[in-house]
């Protein structure tokens, strides 16, 4: 064997050269990986003795792409392409032997290959789309021409990996390959020797991609088929573009077409969010003081506390995964409810073909609906999601610690209230989730692993009322509530937001989740909220009543203006003295948003957040907002801090509202001159 770089090793099986990336921890291809592989494919060429080359991998995948950190600094030689160049141009037939995820650069790399194999478990993917990107290194020229346009299409711009059996039927891989991977990779090698196969080479195959060729009406109803699910990306187009070129223009023609689109896409704002985000959202994972090697319960039993919308939507994650789960409630009829509602979700599911009948049966089959508390006592993990109020959450809890095993983890689903205090019920304090008193390392760290497990990212926060992503969200909303008295309206406002990438505005909001909902806290609490009372008190509670803040055609989700609401606003500016004036959108979005930031600064200050590419990762799973944007905390140093910082303070001096004061982390960091994310 021998060391061709740090990363890339090549030896000799008989007359097969086999070349091994291991660059760990997912072979992406960093300078030293494209050298080990162009300096050994040299060399294997070059030695008499060697018929034909395998290209495979060490440790737990094949090359997963692109190396991510080199995005953004100066190129080093040798390039991908060059390497491809020179893999694909071989005299002797090489063949890439792939396991785990053969992914972006990855791909590109096998399709470069003459032949193809890989183990049962493999999945081969474009994911380039997902860092706002396209495949640059040949991919939007190659995979049309092995797959057809719809599926490369369909790869690319989704960004999600095909499994083996998928990649077999579409012409992606040649041979399901079992047994010890480097030596079924040799086997292919002198089977092709044997047999006196051709070299294969992807750019000359042209019969999947005559059938579209001058017929741009296929890329238009596949641009129609997407169109929402791409809205605000700029990657998916670039893809479909490149695509036409690898279907209009000869084969060198089209790779310089799709660099051209590559490089526009690695400059542009939105893959600059995008690949941050990348990183963020594993940064989350990553809990100071909690090593990442600290041992996580393993959830075998879950159990889930009320049936509400919560408990329903939370015992589906857990049967999703596999884990069986009990649910309790207290009575036989909300339980009943409750559980009626998952199945329709599951059969819901169904109908639109993303579950077989089978899998719904199976799934419910793992959900166990009781109003027996005792049927807790062997669970590993119990989430509350009873009502919001105190004295039951503290009620439960206490009979929780009476029945739950002593190594359970008790979770509370809490949105407001304080956690500490709900755990004070318990005598095991330690294993209910919450920082501020120490939560020992294994509870966060099975609670962060069981989130993983059920297809969450999760994010650790402290406890403050509203946590991190409701606590910013409320500040948006005494804005958005301003904003309609002194002169916009709902739907103006909410198109601020959906223009911006949100999935829907404020307004149309809370018209989904129910405007009862905040009412009956407010009456609670005793504050008011005039324009929402008003609305409230006429039954109009969203969605669910047909009315609220818009009005709702039966059936049919989307919101449309109604004057009647109008005038309910008219008639309350007017009992407060306000003017209302004409808002531009501008204003609107800064006055949303801001706010947003400054209480994000807040949190960070007060160390309720981690770092601030946490509350980023909040923001984008669990709120909409548009990934290609980053997250608020992203965003905010786009435009620059000090320009934020600017701005809050001429609201604050323009209208006397001590809501405008820019918070003191806010302050400091636009006179450094940094960021949020960066310093
Ligand atoms: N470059 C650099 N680092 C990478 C990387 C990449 N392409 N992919 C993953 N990593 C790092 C992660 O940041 C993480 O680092 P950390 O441990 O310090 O946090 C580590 O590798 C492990 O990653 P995950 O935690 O994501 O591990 P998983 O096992 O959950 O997932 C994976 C593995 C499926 C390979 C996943 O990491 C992934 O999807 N990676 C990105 C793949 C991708 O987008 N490739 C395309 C790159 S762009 C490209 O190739 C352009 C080309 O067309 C020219
Ligand atoms: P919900 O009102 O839909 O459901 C609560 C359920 O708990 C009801 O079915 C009720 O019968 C049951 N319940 C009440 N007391 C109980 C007890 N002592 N034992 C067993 N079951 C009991 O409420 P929802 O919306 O599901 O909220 C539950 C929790 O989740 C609340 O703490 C809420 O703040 C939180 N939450 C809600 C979100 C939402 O969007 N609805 C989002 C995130 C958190």
């Amino acid at each position: 064997m021998t060391a061709i770089t740090q990363s890339v090793d090549l030896d000799r099986r008989g007359r097969v050269a086999v070349l091994t990336v291991n660059n760990p921890p997912v072979n992406a291809l960093s300078q030293h990986v494209r050298q080990g592989l162009r300096d050994g494919v040299k060399q294997a060429i070059a030695d008499a003795g060697v018929g034909a080359i395998v290209i495979t991998c060490a440790g737990r995948t094949f090359i997963a792409g692109a190396d991510i950190t080199e995005f953004g600094k100066p190129p080093r030689e040798p390039g991908l392409h060059e390497v491809l160049e020179l893999i694909e141009g071989s005299p002797k037939p090489v063949v890439a032997a792939v396991h785990g995820t053969a992914l972006g650069g990855g791909l590109e790399v096998t399709l470069a290959c003459h032949y193809r194999v890989g183990v049962k478990d493999a999945r081969f993917g474009l994911p380039e789309v997902k860092l706002g990107l396209l495949p640059g290194a040949g991919g939007t020229q190659r995979l049309p021409r092995v797959v057809g346009v719809d599926k490369a299409l369909q790869m690319m711009v989704s960004g999600d990996p095909i499994r083996a059996d998928e990649a077999l039927k579409h012409g992606l891989i040649d041979e399901i390959v079992e047994g010890e991977l480097t030596a079924a990779g040799v086997a292919f090698a002198e089977k092709v020797l044997k047999d006196n196969r051709p070299l294969r080479k992807i750019r000359d195959l042209t019969e999947k991609v005559t059938a579209a060729r001058g017929k741009p009406e296929v890329f238009a109803e596949f641009r129609k088929s997407v169109a929402r699910q791409t809205r605000g990306f700029r990657a998916p187009e670039n893809i479909i573009k490149a695509v036409e070129a690898a279907v209009n223009l000869p084969f060198d023609a089209g790779i310089k077409r799709e660099r051209e689109l590559f490089a526009e896409l690695l400059t542009s704002p939105e893959s600059k969010a995008q690949r941050y985000f990348f990183f963020a959202e594993r940064e989350a994972a990553k809990i100071p003081d909690v090593p990442g090697d600290t041992p996580a319960k393993d959830i075998k039993k879950a159990a889930v506390i009320g049936a509400g919308t919560m408990g329903g939507g939370i015992a589906m994650n857990f049967a999703n995964a596999g884990i069986p789960v009990t649910v309790v409630e207290v009575a036989k009829d909300a339980l009943d409810r409750g559980l009626g509602i998952v199945r329709k979700n599951y059969e819901a599911t169904a109908s639109r073909g993303r579950l077989t009948m089978a899998d719904v049966e199976k799934r419910m089959g793992l959900i166990t609906g009781t109003t027996d508390f005792d049927a807790i006592k062997d669970a590993d993990i119990v989430i509350e999601a009873v009502f919001e109020e105190m004295p039951i959450k503290k009620e439960v809890f206490a009979k929780l610690d009476g029945i739950a095993k002593p190594d359970a983890v008790l979770a509370t689903n809490t949105s407001t209230l304080d956690v500490n205090e709900i755990a004070s019920a318990t005598k095991r304090t330690e294993s209910v989730i919450g920082m501020h008193f120490f939560s020992p390392a294994n509870a966060i760290a099975t609670a962060m692993t069981v989130g993983r497990r059920i297809a969450k990212v999760p994010v650790l926060v402290g406890v403050c009322y509203g946590f991190v992503g409701n606590r910013m969200l409320h500040q948006r909303g005494l804005q958005a509530e301003k904003l309609i008295l002194e002169g916009a309206l709902p739907h103006q406002v909410d198109k601020v937001l959906t223009n911006f990438g949100f999935p829907m505005g404020p307004f149309a909001m809370g018209d989904l989740a129910g405007l009862d909902v905040g009412w009956r806290i407010r009456k609670g609490r005793g504050t008011k909220s005039p324009v929402a009372d008003r609305i409230c008190e006429l039954g109009r509670f969203g969605q669910k009543t047909g009315l609220g803040y818009f009005k709702y055609e039966k059936g049919d989700r989307t919101p449309i203006p109604d004057p009647e609401v109008e005038k309910i606003i008219v008639d309350v500016a007017t009992d407060q003295g306000i003017t209302r004036r004409h808002i531009t959108d501008e204003e609107i979005l800064q006055r949303l948003l801001y706010p947003m930031v400054n209480e994000g600064a807040k949190i960070l200050d007060e160390k309720v957040a981690i770092r601030a590419s946490d509350i980023d990762v909040i923001w984008v799973y669990g709120y909409g907002w548009p990934v290609y944007r980053g997250g608020p905390m992203f965003w905010a140093d786009q435009i620059g801090l000090k320009a934020v910082r600017d701005k809050m303070a001429e609201l604050q001096k323009a209208t006397g509202d001590a809501f405008w004061t820019p918070a003191p982390l806010l302050k400091r960091l636009a006179d450094e001159g940094k960021g949020f994310t960066s310093s």
